[in-house]
């Protein structure tokens, strides 16, 4: 329930993105906002307001001389309260008509009139959004401090392929919740790794663990939503990569040192996630290892520590590491801190946090350290963040 609390405005334009409005609807209502939905004459042609009136439980308004609002002043009512107005799609039309300060019917009256945050997700044919009056718009829009969510490149409705498809709405509503966190890493470069490494014995088995890469996943996620570019470098998981987060795949502890130290030389911040194995095989057979009757034995070596050598480097950035122990935390994270020459380290103990959705950390840096009361992954990662980005401004 990311937007507990919130009262958003939704905008539906004319467009044929406007059937996947109605999913968004639903979507945002299930991160625990109320919603309040106001829709064009020409989006009602795509879809009707009984569609979004059954979906957010409230009367949908169309018209600015709508009797039902007892003032007659629907376009101040409407968003006086809201957390934010967001128009998903928003048609080159509607850009125009936005960019122009025009007010002639509820909506673009509505976005006049407002007192809280516009987002706008465009959609339309890429020649459209690529025309230079469209492009004009955008940006003036975007001087003007309104949020403009993609448009996405891909398949549009009508059979062409390019800029200009509305975001889907999962990753919308990723924006609109990220919208409301705070900027703490506004410009800065983020590099992270998360998940397990797969350590090859034979071309079908191999060495990995039981770390599910959730707290990395978060971590990248809140870090976006604070404004950073993300990169993530991440060992084998099943997990959905966070909207606007770059992930390169990597699946030994050998290659995840690779990308790290291809990338990190324009990283301001590397935070280690991933639980890398201390160890591989020293060789990895090209076939498969058959079953002969005596048991083979797998000479292991150890693997380089990629958070310790970027915290050793000449222009290190400022890193971040975790550790997963099952006793003795305090003891046990303090010395692997100092020992890696870290600034902040991230420790808990695995039966509290492998593999779940919640967790229970504690943060040690120079200050001492900072237990932090258990929580759902991504809330932790959002408590990291701020204590990042207060470490960082205190150097
Ligand atoms: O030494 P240990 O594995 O307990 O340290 C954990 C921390 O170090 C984590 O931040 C992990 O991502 C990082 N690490 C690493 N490379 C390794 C081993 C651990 O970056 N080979």
């Amino acid at each position: 329930m990311e937007l507990s609390g919130k009262r958003i405005v939704l905008g539906v334009t004319g467009g044929i993105a406007a059937y996947k409005a109605a999913d968004l609807v639903r979507q945002i209502i299930r991160q625990g906002a109320s919603l309040q939905v106001a829709m064009t004459e020409a989006a009602t042609h795509f879809v009707t307001p009984v569609t979004f009136q059954a979906l957010s439980g409230r009367p949908v308004y169309t018209d600015q001389w709508d009797a039902r609002v007892a003032n007659n002043m629907a376009h101040i009512d409407l968003s006086r309260g809201a957390d934010a107005i967001l128009v998903a799609p928003a048609s080159a039309d509607f850009l125009a008509k936005l960019a122009h300060g025009m007010a002639g019917d509820l909506l673009t009256t509505l976005a006049l009139a407002r007192n809280c945050p516009l987002l706008v997700a465009p959609a339309m044919n890429r020649q459209m959004w690529d025309h230079p009056a469209t492009q004009r718009n955008a940006a003036q829009l975007r001087r003007d401090g309104v949020g403009i969510l993609g448009p996405a490149v891909g398949e549009q409705a009508c059979g062409e392929s390019g800029h200009g498809r509305m975001l889907e709405p999962d990753e919308i509503v990723a924006e609109l919740i990220a919208h409301f966190q705070p900027k703490h890493l506004a410009g800065k470069r983020v590099l992270l790794t998360a998940g397990p490494t797969f350590e090859a014995i034979d071309p079908v088995r191999g060495i990995t663990n039981l770390s599910s890469g959730r707290m990395g996943y978060a971590l990248a996620r809140a870090c976006r939503e604070a404004g950073a570019t993300v990169t993530l470098i991440s060992g084998p998981v099943h997990l959905p990569c966070p909207h606007q987060v770059v992930r390169i795949d990597a699946g030994s502890a050998l290659s995840m040192r690779a990308e790290v130290m291809r990338h990190v030389e324009h990283s301001d911040i590397f935070i280690a996630v991933a639980a890398v194995a201390d160890y591989r095989p020293e060789v990895v057979t090209e076939q498969k290892i058959k079953k002969t009757g005596v048991p083979p034995t797998i000479k292991l070596v150890e693997n380089p520590d990629i958070l310790a050598e970027v915290a050793a480097l000449p222009k290190a950035p400022f890193c971040v590491g975790f550790a997963a122990e099952s006793e003795h935390l305090g003891e046990h994270a303090e010395a692997k801190r100092l020992r890696k020459k870290i600034p902040l380290l991230v420790g808990n103990l695995v039966h509290e946090s492998l593999g779940g959705e919640d967790a229970a950390v504690t943060l040690f840096d120079d200050a001492g350290r900072h237990p932090l009361a258990p929580a759902p992954k991504l809330e932790l990662a959002r408590q990291i963040v701020a204590r990042i980005a207060h470490l960082l401004e205190s150097r």
